[in-house]
């Protein structure tokens, strides 16, 4: 079945093989642990390799690439461990050649042809690539290739042809909120090239730090940064660093709002007298630019001046999200200018403003890149809108013929399952499901309120249809176009489940529906939110979903992963990205088709091992260090292993919390075990997979026993971390939660005990196990127990007697 879905892109040279399921891929073929997948994979049909040696060479024609092949083989070095030896003077003796078509300019553009061939045969492996980008990827992919088995170290036998499907695939550093120091910067540009992303969005200003050193305007570094801040000569250094790696950098000044800084720096150019004190709390804050007045314009063009001087790519981002309007609301001298302007409103303003910004990036040769806010049908169609709102407001922007990138769905800063992020289509998906209820069907309709930790209540309804073919539905959230649901389930006692992917994530409710009320909650991640509701009396009209056609399609250009830097610091800064950025990597990289989830999770672990050795990512070190401080001591192996049990709260609930607890704040500590750990339990994961075979098949002895041994080691680790948690008053809290992975794990032992006798469960027996399963599902101290959902999973499939 896994191989199905693969069948577009991994061909075999025996078209037989083409529709084998991968276990019976040839030897090598299996395991090839490349991301972002290629377009084409083609594998002879008896498996070949071709056996390396440290006489290993790089030879290349057609373009100067620098530095790069020395860099190439020390990454060979580091991935083998070997010494090689100096390279021949006689390139053609070279095993790795490298053949370039075309020489073009050094730095990448939006239109630089990233294709390439890679065929590794027994004696060697060539690459030929259109031109010099072409060739960089290529060898990220050769280097995946590069694996040991008992004997040999080798690349496998391979044809690959690979090009992108989308020329826009970035990702957003923001180090405004916490700044992220230069050698920071070049190590994620390493990681953002082994994943073949080819965009730095360098989101340089915000209202709580200015990080741009302006030579004309220097009070911004010095008044508005606390001393952090990146000189020319350092922004140059990151280009010519990115440029080498054939990654763009596109710098993001943010105007005209998030302008606090702007504003303690110079609040003259402000909507509202000063003085102005840095904000240290986060979220969207009042300073605006005053677009009345001209010297903010003038501000602008020198800073745009200085922009060019640095950064030589064709595009500039404006940002031009979250504008608070009430300064300009409140200002009389504005509001007559806009009556003057005849500008209708804010949003009229604030389009005045970005056309006036636009021509000013015009005179310097740069298109303008912002955020949703900045659609407006009086600027030209050379700009693009980047979407952090979704896929409605992509595809209305694309519909009037301007080009757009989506964020929405790749927010790293939000832990999500990677999956999530995975699934997420980027081109707007036309709505998959009959919503027309059929004579001899029923449907039911229901409106819900689900109240968040921060912010408005987010309210909707779904209906649900009963039809021959089983149910189906769609869900309504207020102000998005409809969405139809998955994995509908009637649990007993009439509880419903299904799932769907929202902005906030992976998005699962579990319900009550009695007597025409709505209880139960929405499983946010892997967090439960309450709601409440009631029956409607007929189907809500909803929003069509929006889908431009083919023509506008392919105004969309890609997308980005964004990490916001509210909870991230550098010393935590690749937990948050690596290995996922690969999966988001992968999505903007590969063909549409390349979906299958449990094959994701499988190479995206062997790329996380391969991206710390080979790339120098910090992942695991970062994670080591946490551990460290936190258990006072080198012996962190309690606590890794009970940190294996837990998740950070997911979507932005430990956000909201830090909100309610005042800690909303550029000095709230991220020192917290949730800090230090990756967005989704791996043990975890793979318990979940184990304990769906064993519901499917009971007498799955390997399932069982991998459940067995994984339940064993987190209940029998409790004695051995309570002393950890015990010393640091920060892992203190922790101590309960210790305390329910140690009982959850004996329930699951002795619900898997019953399972594999195939025993049933009384119903007092079942709602003891609901109730502890329910009372560790709780977040606590910005924690998720994970096992709480596979443990539900497993108990659900009991026959109740
Ligand atoms: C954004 O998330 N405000 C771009």
């Amino acid at each position: 079945m896994l191989m199905l879905s693969f069948k577009h892109v991994v061909i075999t040279a025996s078209l037989l093989l083409s529709f084998l399921v991968r276990a019976e891929l040839p030897p090598g073929a299996e395991s090839l642990d490349l991301m972002p997948w290629p377009r084409q994979v083609v594998l002879p049909d008896v498996a070949q390799k071709w056996v390396l040696d440290n006489h290993l060479a790089i030879a290349v024609s057609g373009d100067d690439l620098g530095e790069m092949p020395t860099l190439w083989r020390s990454r060979i070095e580091r991935q083998t461990g070997w010494q090689l030896l100096p390279a021949p003077q006689d390139s053609t003796r070279a095993g790795i050649q490298i053949y370039i078509a075309k020489r073009v300019a050094a730095v990448p553009q939006l239109a630089s042809d990233e294709s390439y061939q890679l065929i590794v045969t027994p004696q060697g492996a060539t690459l030929a690539a259109a031109t010099r980008f072409g060739a960089l990827r290529g060898m990220e992919t050769l280097l995946q290739l590069l694996r040991r088995d008992g004997d040999n170290t080798f690349l496998p036998a391979v044809t690959i042809n690979d090009a992108p499907r989308f020329p826009w695939r970035g990702l957003l550093l923001d180090p405004a909120r916490h700044f992220l120091p230069v050698a920071d910067i070049l190590r994620q540009l390493d990681g953002m090239a082994a994943a073949k992303l080819n965009v730095l969005h360098w989101h340089l200003t915000d209202d709580q730090g200015w990080r741009f050193a302006s030579t004309h305007y220097p009070l911004l570094q010095q008044l508005a940064s606390d001393g952090n801040f990146y000189t020319p000569q350092q922004m140059k250094e990151v280009v010519a660093y990115a440029t080498r790696l054939g990654i763009r950098v596109v710098p993001e000044i943010d105007f005209p709002g998030h302008a606090s800084s702007i504003a303690v720096a110079y609040p003259a150019l402000l909507s509202a007298p000063g003085p102005y004190a840095m904000e240290r709390g986060w979220g969207v804050h009042p300073p605006t630019l005053d677009p009345s007045n001209e010297k903010v314009y003038a501000f602008i063009d020198t800073l745009t001046g200085e922009l060019a001087e640095i950064f030589p790519d064709a595009y500039l981002h404006i940002g031009g999200d979250e504008v608070d309007d009430s300064q300009w609301k409140q200002s009389k001298k504005i509001q007559a200018f806009m009556r003057r302007q005849q500008l209708a409103d804010s949003h009229g303003l604030q389009a005045y403003f970005n056309q006036r910004v636009e021509k000013i990036l015009a005179r310097h040769h740069r298109k303008m890149v912002g955020w949703d806010e900045i659609f407006h049908p009086d600027l030209p169609h050379n700009i693009v809108i980047q979407s952090w709102q979704g896929p409605d407001s992509l595809a209305a922007s694309a519909a009037q013929g301007y080009q757009g990138i989506l964020s929405t769905g790749f927010y790293l800063d939000q832990p999500q399952s990677t999956a999530y992020h995975y699934r997420n289509a980027i081109l707007p998906q036309t709505l998959d499901v009959e919503t027309q209820v059929a004579k001899d069907e029923k449907a039911q309709s229901w409106q819900f309120t689900m109240p968040r930790l921060k912010g408005s209540a987010v309210t909707g309804s779904f209906t649900l249809i009963d039809g021959e073919k089983g149910w189906r539905g769609f869900i309504d959230f207020s102000g998005k176009t409809r969405r139809a649901l998955r994995d509908i389930h009637w649990q007993r006692d009439g509880q419903l489940s299904f799932a769907v992917d929202t902005w906030m994530g992976d998005t699962q409710p579990v319900l009550n529906l009695q007597q025409g009320k709505l209880s139960g909650y929405f499983l946010l991640g892997n967090v439960r939110y309450p709601v409440s509701g009631s029956a409607l009396a007929a189907i809500p009209a909803g929003l069509p979903s929006q889908v431009p056609d083919q023509a506008a399609m392919k105004n969309i250009l890609g997308g980005e992963a964004a990490l916001w830097s509210e909870n991230v610091t550098p010393e935590i800064l690749d937990i948050k990205l690596w290995p996922r950025a690969f999966a988001v990597a992968e999505r903007l990289w590969s063909p549409q088709e390349v979906q299958d989830e449990a094959n994701m999770y499988q190479r995206l672990q062997a790329i996380d091992a391969w991206s710390v050795v080979s790339v120098g990512l910090q992942q695991q070190a970062e994670s080591s260090r946490l551990l460290t401080r936190l258990a006072n001591s080198n012996d962190i192996m309690p606590l890794q292993l009970f940190a294996s049990a837990l998740e950070p709260a997911q979507y932005y609930t430990r956000q909201h919390l830090k909100f309610q607890a005042g800690q909303y704040n550029q000095f709230a500590a991220l020192n917290r075990l949730a800090d230090a750990l990756p967005a989704e339990s791996n043990a975890t994961r793979q318990l979940d997979q184990q304990l769906q075979i064993l519901i499917a098949h009971p007498q799955d002895k390997s399932a069982a026993q991998a459940v067995r041994v994984q339940l064993a080691l987190w209940r029998n680790n409790t004695a051995w971390v309570q002393p950890l948690l015990a010393q640091n008053s920060v892992l203190k809290p922790l101590q309960p939660v210790a305390e329910q992975v140690q009982r959850l794990s004996e329930l699951g032992l002795m619900l898997l005990d019953k399972w594999q006798k195939g025993q049933g469960i009384s119903d007092s027996y079942r709602q003891l196990a609901q109730r502890q399963l329910d009372d560790a599902a709780l977040v606590q101290d910005e924690v998720v127990i994970a096992m709480v959902n596979p443990l539900t999973r497993l108990l659900n499939a009991f026959k109740v007697q």
